[in-house]
């Protein structure tokens, strides 16, 4: 057995586990509870390891300096936090609404163009499901719409070239029905990497940009016909919820919709939203 198999890892104090917690809830808005000190040990030793340290006292220092390499670590550290599961059709439930009953009422109302955004997108399932939706809604009612986009956001730069890299394996596309993978994904030329990639039809759809929900308000230019934010919010504190919510609908059309995650609620928060199906929300047409 060699040397380095039994170093002993680095073990996470509490001063030192508080420092991290603090950053993040405040940085990132994360709830960090004392239980969660053991997971962020067990995520940041992989950052030790990769940096040669020793100990955390060395890691802090480090990435809680100034200059161009703490902001690097920094981002690394929210990465190795973060919870960054997905996949395609995720809560499938969301897209049958679109397809049955919010782009039917769309294009009965006229609306021409459809704005989509997905906050928090990952690693991109979530914004190439809506790419595919919309394009299926497009082959099957032709003239009902005349284009459609998709913004994407993150706060992770990591996730976020993953997702404009769309190349997945064959096992995330495995419970798609076959006509959709064929008409939407391209099956990798060399047969032993098992990968897939988004065809460029759909890629070109979406457009990805770094965007952290702390941030005091979101820069985007055109208001949004629907907006998803899955599986999130649910790390945030109930405030931090309604605060996020609050500036993600400021981008919603009145009648626009919001979709959160299957185990998200806006229960006791003051918002002009109205429940109109599971997760599923509309924002108040002001009269
Ligand atoms: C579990 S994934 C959800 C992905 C997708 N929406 C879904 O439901 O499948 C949560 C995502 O939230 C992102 N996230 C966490 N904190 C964030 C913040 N403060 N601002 C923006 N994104 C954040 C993470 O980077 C991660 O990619």
């Amino acid at each position: 057995m060699g040397a380095e198999f039994l170093k002993k890892q680095a073990e996470l104090t509490d001063k030192q586990f508080l420092k991290i917690a603090d950053f993040i809830q405040n940085n990132v808005g994360i709830k960090m509870p004392e239980q969660k000190k053991l997971m962020v040990q067990s995520r940041l030793q992989s950052r030790l390891k990769a940096l040669g340290m020793e100990s955390f006292d060395d890691y802090i220092a480090y990435a809680f300096s100034t200059g161009s390499h703490s902001d690097e670590e920094i981002a690394l550290m929210i990465d190795v936090i973060t919870t960054n599961l997905t996949s395609f059709f995720r809560e499938k439930q969301h897209f049958d609404s679109m397809m049955t009953t919010i782009l039917p009422e769309f294009a009965k109302n006229g609306f021409s163009k459809i704005d989509i955004w997905s906050a928090a997108c990952s690693s991109g399932q979530e914004p190439y499901t809506l790419s595919i939706v919309m394009s299926e809604y497009f082959r099957t009612h032709p003239g009902a719409f005349s284009d459609f986009s998709i913004l994407a956001t993150d706060i992770s730069s990591r996730m976020l070239e993953k997702a404009e890299n769309a190349v997945y394996t064959m096992d995330d596309v495995e419970d798609l029905p076959f006509d959709m993978k064929k008409r939407y994904f391209l099956k990798s030329k060399d047969e032993a990497a098992q990968q897939v990639r988004v065809k460029p039809e759909i890629r070109k759809k979406v457009r990805f940009e770094r965007l952290n929900f702390m941030d005091s308000s979101y820069p985007i230019e055109t208001d949004k016909h629907i907006i998803f934010c899955r599986n999130a919010l649910i790390y945030f504190d109930k405030p931090t919820q309604e605060a996020v919510i609050r500036k993600l609908i400021e981008h919603l059309i009145p009648g626009g919709y919001l979709f959160l995650g299957h185990s998200e609620t806006i229960f006791g928060m003051n918002l002009p939203l109205r429940n109109v199906g599971p997760t599923m929300f509309r924002k108040e047409i002001e009269r």
